[in-house]
Parts: structure tokens; sequence; C-alpha cells
């Protein structure tokens, strides 16, 4: 089968978007796929050959032409975290084209990709604990007195859609928001500042293959920085990460299956992780977010949660391709 491994992206989680597709490319089983790494950037969208040539994809169908032979691709495997990967544009495209690919589809990813509208959705499911929020727009007028009465500190700003804390702050007092939504602006024109919970983070990657449910073991996140930003995300050593999570038996129980109602109630395919937050002290569980293009760099979670469930990546990557193919 001919599959396209679409990489890069335009957002500033193109670094990251080039580490997971060089893992998700090392585990794809070349005995039964061709694999073609397509690069999606500002510049173009361009396969690179053997022997170095840059051959551009063919938008109108999403094919390439390489010596005279047009290829034509039975499921794209999307791996670029941010627009256009992540956030339902390249999903309403295939759609359109009627290629099938491995992540949830357009309305899902769109949806899921803004967090201030995600949080709403999800508030609404009455599934789990969503913290209070304020939704601002960079072309609106906005008060921040009237935000700081809305919400209490310690407060989270958080461009609307982005990915790897870029543009985020944590803020501890009443000085701090301006600086932190000017910062957040830059990202995006529009940001999310939400009610910080104090408790333990914990993440679990989940997807359904033939109607089935595999729920990976869930990952707490101990970061060595005020959260879990960008630096320990991706720098070893700055975050520990312990997967199985040593929270309660019940906890646990509780993530995974709120991850699992969450999953079906907005219409997930393919692998998505589902961030929460245990406040022990109240033993309450608040939603954080869905990423339904979670990363698979060698430092990223997902990969760390299959391996811990005693499967190899390319089992996995292999049962994504499959089920986009049903
Ligand atoms: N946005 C990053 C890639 C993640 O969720 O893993
Ligand atoms: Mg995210």
């Amino acid at each position: 089968k001919n599959i396209a491994l679409v990489a890069g992206g335009y957002s500033g989680e193109y670094v990251i978007s080039v580490q997971s597709a060089a893992v998700i490319e090392k585990h794809l089983d070349s005995s039964r796929y061709n694999v073609y790494k397509i690069a999606i950037t500002r510049d173009g969208w361009n396969y690179t050959g053997a022997d170095g040539q840059a051959v551009a994809v063919d938008r109108n169908d999403f094919t390439l032409t390489i010596n005279g032979n047009k290829i034509k691709f039975d499921a794209v495997f999307i791996g670029i975290h941010g627009t256009p990967g992540e956030d339902g544009r390249l999903q309403g495209y295939f759609e359109m084209l009627d290629i099938p690919f491995t992540s949830c589809g357009m309305v899902t990813s769109a949806l899921t990709f803004n967090k201030s509208y995600c949080n709403k959705v999800v508030a609404s499911l009455n599934v789990v604990n969503v913290s209070k929020s304020v939704h601002i727009f960079r072309d609106q007028p906005f008060d921040t007195k009237a935000i700081l009465q809305e919400l209490q500190l310690p407060v989270f700003v958080k461009p609307a859609e982005g990915g790897s804390s870029i543009g985020m702050s944590k803020v501890n007092t009443a000085e701090e928001l301006e600086p932190a939504i000017e910062k957040a602006f830059k990202e995006d024109v529009q940001i999310l500042i939400e009610e910080f919970v104090k408790g333990r983070e914990i993440t679990c990657g989940l997807y359904k293959a033939n109607g089935e449910f595999t729920v990976l073991p869930a990952t707490e996140i101990l970061s060595t920085k005020e959260f879990f930003d960008y630096e320990a995300k991706y720098t070893p050593g700055k975050a520990r990460e312990v997967t199985p999570a040593e929270a309660p038996e019940e906890v646990i129980s509780l993530i995974q299956a709120t991850a699992r109602k969450l999953y079906d109630k907005l219409n997930c395919r393919g692998i998505v992780r589902m961030d929460f937050i245990w406040e022990e002290e109240k033993n309450r569980l608040f939603f954080l977010e869905v990423n339904t293009m979670p990363g698979q760099s060698e430092n990223s979670i997902v990969p760390q949660q299959v391996r811990a469930a005693g499967k190899t990546l390319q089992e996995f990557y292999g049962t994504l391709i499959e089920e986009c193919l049903r």
C-alpha cells in the first residue's frame, strides 16, 4: 500500500513535527507499506526521493508523479502538530478528496484544537470538571480588571490554538497578567485565560480499532519547571514522566473511563491523548485538553505509553493505518 506520511507544518511546533514524523517513518513496516514522506511547509508540499530531487505534490488530487508514473495514496499518516495538520485543515482537504487518514476528522480536530471552544463543549458534556476561563480576541476590547474579578489567581494564559505550551504563561500576580496576554497574542489572535488547578497532571493516550478501545497506561508528569512548558516537554531531565502513573487505582480508572467517554462524545478517531489534572486535596478530576495529534518524538509521551503497554511502535502505527483503511 502507498502511504503518504505528511510532516512539517506551518506552526511553531514545526521542529517537534519533524521529530515525530522521523519516529513514525522509522517504525512504519516497510514490508507492508511504501512510505512517501511529504514535507508540507509554507514553501511547498514536496516529496524528496532517494536522488535528492524534490517532487511537488499535485494539490488537485494529492498525487505525485515520479519518472512519469502517477502515485496515488491509499492512506495518509498525518504527522504534523499545529496548523494545518492538527486543526482540521488537512483533515477537511483529505475528506474532500476521499483519502483515508489516521487522525480525527475535520470537525473534531478543529474543535479540540481551539482550547476555549473545546472547554465549553467538554463542560457541557458533564463528564469531567472544566476550570473557569475567559476567552479574549486581539481585535476586541478586553478589560484585565474585569478578568481578574471573574477569575481567581493564579491563572494560565494560553494561545487558544497552539501546542507544546508555546506562548503560554502561568500568572501568579495581577501585574503579570498584561505581559502574559501580550506574549500569548504574539502566537494567536485569540487567547484563553484559565484558572489554575493545583493538582497532579496525568495524561492518557487511547485509540479505537475494530470498535475496541485500547487505553494506554496513563502517565504522570512531574515537571521541575513551574509547569510542563516547552523546555520541560522536550529537554530530557526537565520533567519526569512516570508511566504507568503512580496515582491511586480508582483515580487512574476514573481518568481512563473519562477519556473513553470524551473520545466517543467528541467523535474522535485514531490516537488521541487526553490531559487531566487530578486535584488530590478534593479528589476532583479536571479536564486540561485533548490532543488529536499527540507528539511521537523520542521524548514524547505516547511512544512511552505504547512501550509500557508491551506493544511495539511498528504494531501501533500499523494498527492506526489499518483502522483508517477499514
Ligand atoms: N502538541 C504536542 C506535540 C503534544 O501534544 O504532544
Ligand atoms: Mg496540546
